[in-house]
């Protein structure tokens, strides 16, 4: 599917210009943290692509368009450091390959890297469909449901089948609401003056969250236990074996920790983002009975009444533009920064070594020069012979470059199939129609989604 064409205008120079003022010390801090996401549209329409501003007392450099954001991505791994997001955020992901720089990151990632390649989502397909229809069946007509909680369910259940071979049955419920925890948190301290606290200092909730996170650990550190005490009786091809059996040069195995650190990454960025974007997509749909009626029209067409599989997944066309106009509308991931090294440049001009430069999927996917009418769900903007062109880097909602989301592929699978199979079964009429959407460490709604359901019969209507 075409979905990206070059940069209708050529990107203007980098001339970055000061944004609004800021108090001592806080900087703009107290702004950004009341409304985030306004705060980002009034620093690009107010003062331009390249906009100085401050977080705390650390200078910042925000970019707006598609081919600064480009460049900075490319360059993050060789110009910029790893930018510190807080105490919270190290607390559930440790040292693992996420905030790691150089060559432990190459280390780490080509570690993990295999157990999410297009070959492996091949064979997850399977489980993600039969977490998915685990979920239709239990869902009776009529019933109301929290939409966040289902597809939380479901994304973990598929998490951590596919990739610890094990979906914790009963625990997985309190383990969710333990990961739930951690990372409201950790949005609370995105967002909030919290990244300033040194890391001594124990709040109610840092103490929330590291009783979370023991709860985490704990599980986590059963599973490498009960695997490491099977041994090679385990056989299996899941990143919990792989990380077991990875050797370094010296031939030393990982630690524990270490172990612990990649698993738990994994499972906190595998499993809220596909959730949230699945959150987003049912909303949009509840609010456009016409995307929502090609929809059905599509899985009638390719599925004939039959569950989906890996196969369909390249027919499912509009299943498909769909979660990406959901990802593009509501990215759940919606910032991404680094810290300037010296000799880093920009658009050819030098930026101040220690400057943390910024872009957001949420400002660049709704800037009206890429995107147009960029407030409405029209999944139809990504059909092959749409007349306007995406420019490149103007929908970016895993990032790019060498950091680029390691679990892309198994994301968009993943959403498209989960997609399939619940709404083969079921429309999800949601309330209220107004949803306000929080960012935290990741765009959320700031309420819980209701839905009520009624049933479809696969082939028919509802
Ligand atoms: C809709 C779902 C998802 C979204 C929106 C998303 C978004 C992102 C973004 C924006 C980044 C940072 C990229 C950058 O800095 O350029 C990232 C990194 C990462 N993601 Fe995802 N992600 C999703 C699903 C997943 C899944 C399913 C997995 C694993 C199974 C995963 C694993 C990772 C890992 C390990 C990294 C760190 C990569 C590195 O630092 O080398 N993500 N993701």
């Amino acid at each position: 599917m075409t979905t990206t064409a070059p940069a209708a205008t050529p990107a203007p120079p980098l001339v970055p210009v000061p944004g609004p003022r800021s108090l001592p010390l806080l900087g703009n801090l107290p702004a950004f943290g009341r409304d985030p996401l306004a705060f980002l549209v009034r620093l690009r329409d107010d003062h331009g692509d390249a906009v100085t501003w401050s977080l705390g007392p650390r200078r910042s450099l925000f970019l707006f368009h598609p081919r600064h954001i480009a460049e900075l991505l490319g360059a993050v791994e060789s110009d910029y450091d790893i930018l510190d997001i807080g105490w919270a955020f190290r607390q559930v992901v440790g040292h693992s390959l996420i905030l790691s720089k150089g060559a432990e990151w190459r280390r780490k990632r080509s570690l993990v890297q295999p157990t999410v390649r297009p070959r492996q989502v091949r064979v997850y397909a399977e489980t993600m469909v039969d977490c998915a229809r685990t979920a239709a069946d239990d869902w009776q007509d009529g019933e109301r449901i929290d939409v966040q909680r289902e597809m939380q369910l479901i994304t973990q259940r598929i998490v951590l089948r596919t990739l610890f071979g094990n979906d914790l049955g009963e625990q997985a419920r309190a383990l969710g609401d333990a990961m739930g925890v951690a990372q409201q948190e950790i949005g609370e301290e995105v967002r909030g003056l919290g990244i300033l606290l040194p890391s001594w200092v124990r709040t109610p909730a840092r103490r929330r969250m590291l009783e979370a996170v023991a709860t985490l650990d704990a599980e986590v550190h059963r599973l490498i236990r009960a695997r490491q005490a099977a041994g090679a009786a385990a056989d299996r091809d899941d990143l919990l074996s792989r990380l077991l059996a990875a050797r370094d040069e010296q031939g030393r195995p990982l630690t524990a920790k270490e172990v612990r650190d990649e698993a738990v990454t994994l499972w906190a960025a595998g499993h809220e983002t596909t959730s949230t974007a699945l959150t987003w997509i049912f909303h949009l749909l509840s609010g456009s009975p016409a995307a929502r009626a090609r929809l059905d029209a599509e899985l009638d067409r390719v599925l004939g009444g039959r569950p989906p599989a890996f196969e369909d997944y390249e027919h499912l066309t509009w299943t498909q533009q769909i979660v990406k106009e959901a990802l593009r509308l509501y990215p759940p991931a919606w910032l991404i920064a680094g810290v300037a090294r010296e000799g880093a440049t920009l658009g050819g001009t030098p930026v101040r070594a220690g400057t943390i430069v910024w872009c957001s999927q949420w400002t660049t996917h709704r800037d009206p020069r890429w995107f147009r009418d960029p407030a409405s769900f029209r999944p139809e903007r990504w059909d092959p012979d749409a007349p306007d062109p995406i420019p490149d880097h103007a929908w970016f909602p895993f990032g790019g470059g060498q950091r680029t989301c390691l679990g892309a592929r198994f994301a968009l699978v993943e959403a498209a199939l989960v997609l399939a199979t619940l709404a083969q079964r079921h429309h999800l009429d949601i309330t209220p129609a107004d949803v306000v959407p929080r960012p935290g460490l990741l765009i959320q709604p700031a309420g819980p989604l209701t839905a009520t359901l009624r049933r479809r019969t696969p082939g028919g209507t509802a």
